[in-house]
């Protein structure tokens, strides 16, 4: 049966991260898509199957780490819009993923995390050892900031049925604490204009991955 817009397979996924990394030069990679379409899930799985029990050969930097502080989006007045493209330091991340680029110093480079229950970015969070050969680095914005992009090998898209990616993401933000009726109308006020920006954004990537659960191992 011929099968449009056929998803790579996990194990082409993995082959082709490996070869964004040529003579043990430091790569990384990309994975963009809207709130709730899997990118964390799917750099999270891709970083386990590359790294397996060895040394850590690929390392797993989040854009969510670069989330402005409440303190800092309530001095811009900004605290209703959290999650939209202002409401983060792009600049300190695309600065972050020019210093794991280079990559000669020979140290350990901290990013920050974000902790979904504060809902707050957390510095020194994430160490990336020297030992890490592909970054993989996801969140919504990577194609919308040009000096972000600039700084990634590849970008891929994680593409998801609407419906199906706002069941999880209204599943996800009950998890952290949100009662549904809160948690439908932040996925539906806020989080969908950001997921526009996002699907604006779709054509600029290198490949697209279906992340609906059919994705073959
Ligand atoms: N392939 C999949 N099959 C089934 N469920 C999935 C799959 N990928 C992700 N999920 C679930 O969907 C929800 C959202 O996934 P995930 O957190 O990876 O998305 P995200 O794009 O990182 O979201 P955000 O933009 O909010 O950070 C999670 O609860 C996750 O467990
Ligand atoms: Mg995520």
């Amino acid at each position: 049966m011929d099968r449009p817009h056929l998803s790579p397979t996990f194990d082409e996924l993995l082959d082709r991260a490996r070869a964004l990394v040529s003579d043990d030069r430091r790569a990384v990679l990309g994975i963009a898509g809207s709130p709730g379409a899997g990118k964390t899930t799917l750099a999270e799985r891709l970083v386990r199957a590359l790294n397996g029990d060895g040394t850590p050969w690929a390392a797993h930097v989040p854009m969510d780490g670069f989330h402005l502080a409440d303190v800092e989006l309530n001095r811009l007045g900004l605290r209703d819009r959290k999650g939209a493209p202002e409401t983060f330091d792009a600049a300190g991340y695309a600065a972050l993923l020019l210093r794991l680029r280079d990559d000669s110093a020979g140290d350990i480079v901290y990013a920050p995390g974000f902790e979904r229950v504060l809902e707050q970015p957390l510095a020194g969070a994430i160490p990336v050892l020297p030992t890490a050969r592909l970054i993989v680095t996801e969140g919504n914005y990577l194609l919308l900031w040009p000096r972000v992009r600039a700084q990634l090998d590849e970008v891929w898209f994680c593409e998801l049925d609407e419906a199906q990616r706002v069941r999880r993401l209204v599943a996800r933000h009950e998890e952290f604490g949100k009662d549904h009726d809160t948690a439908v109308a932040w996925v539906l006020g806020t989080d969908q204009h950001n997921a526009d920006l996002v699907a604006a954004t779709r054509d600029r990537a290198d490949l697209t991955v279906k992340t609906d659960g059919t994705t073959p191992a």
